[in-house]
């Protein structure tokens, strides 16, 4: 059986196809055989962060209108053998997405022997976000630390409790809560939510923080998950968050501001 987890906010631009790259590739370097789906109709932007949107010839939409298969149109990651990459049709027609076409395309994947499916959810609470959550096991609800995120990401978890398979069978969509963009010193000085504060907001148990980082903004200009950021502070959270999510127990890390050395104390800095 393959795990589908919806990668889903509200809100856009709060970190979704970041957060879905690394986590589909830090499943994958667990191996697993995954696969990542960008959902956002009209919007391709997964193929840039996984790197290989010169490689996309086929999309989902084609797959659901029977234009291509989906061995056709599945991109095999260049990094790892059991990962692969569906993209977003650039289509205008943001009806071309049906939930029996989604259906099959889930279906297949789990045929063909998937463990992990990642569904990245486009923004806001319609069609898109919703046929991106569906169908799903699990959600990752991605939340920056501000109001406005917070608000929308409450929205989602109404529609996950109600609009989903799992909630028409009586049963529950297991959610987790994924804070990024996170900077502790700006929680200190009280601009900033903190994870205690969001947590109890929307009743959620988190998986990871994810430090506000310029490798993000790199990465992604050089085709590559953050995740794989050899060093990077971003990289070893969304690790964390990865072990986290295949039941593994790891202390949350990048929640307090750094330390201040003995030098910079005395002198400032
Ligand atoms: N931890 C982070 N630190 C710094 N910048 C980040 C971080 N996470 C994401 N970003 C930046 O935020 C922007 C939005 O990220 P991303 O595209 O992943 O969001 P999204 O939720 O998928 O957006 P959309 O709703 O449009 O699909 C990007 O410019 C990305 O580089
Ligand atoms: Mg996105």
């Amino acid at each position: 059986m393959a795990e589908i987890i919806v990668v889903t906010s509200g809100k856009g631009g709060v970190g979704k196809t970041t957060t879905s790259a690394s986590l589909a590739c830090g499943l994958a370097r667990h191996g697993h055989k995954v696969a990542v789906i960008d959902f956002d109709v009209g919007l391709r932007n997964l193929d840039l962060i996984m790197g290989c949107e010169r490689r996309v010839v086929y999309d989902f939409v084609n797959v659901v209108n029977g234009e291509a298969s989906l061995k056709q149109a599945l991109i095999k990651d260049k990094r790892f053998d059991n990962l692969y990459v569906l993209a977003a049709s650039q289509t205008r027609d943001k009806d071309a997405l049906t939930r029996e076409g989604v259906q099959k395309v889930l279906d297949e994947l789990a045929a063909d022997g998937f463990d992990y499916v990642i569904c990245d959810s486009p923004a806001g609470i319609e069609k898109g976000a919703y046929l991106a959550m569906y169908f799903a096991d699990q959600a990752v609800v991605v939340v920056n630390p501000e109001v406005s995120s917070v608000r929308d990401s409450d929205r989602i978890l109404g529609l996950l409790a109600s609009k989903t398979r799992k909630a028409e069978q009586g049963e529950r969509v297991k959610e987790h809560l994924l804070l990024t963009r996170y900077s502790p010193k700006r929680v200190e000085t009280g601009e900033m939510l903190s994870v205690g504060d969001v947590e109890e907001i929307l009743g959620l148990k988190t998986i990871g923080v994810i430090p506000e980082s310029p490798d993000v903004l790199n990465a992604s200009n050089k085709g590559e998950p953050v995740i794989l950021e050899v060093g990077s502070d971003a990289a070893q959270a969304y690790d964390d968050a990865v072990a986290r999510l295949l039941g593994q127990n790891r202390p949350m890390r990048f929640v307090t501001p750094e330390k201040k050395g003995f030098f910079s104390k005395i002198f400032g800095g």
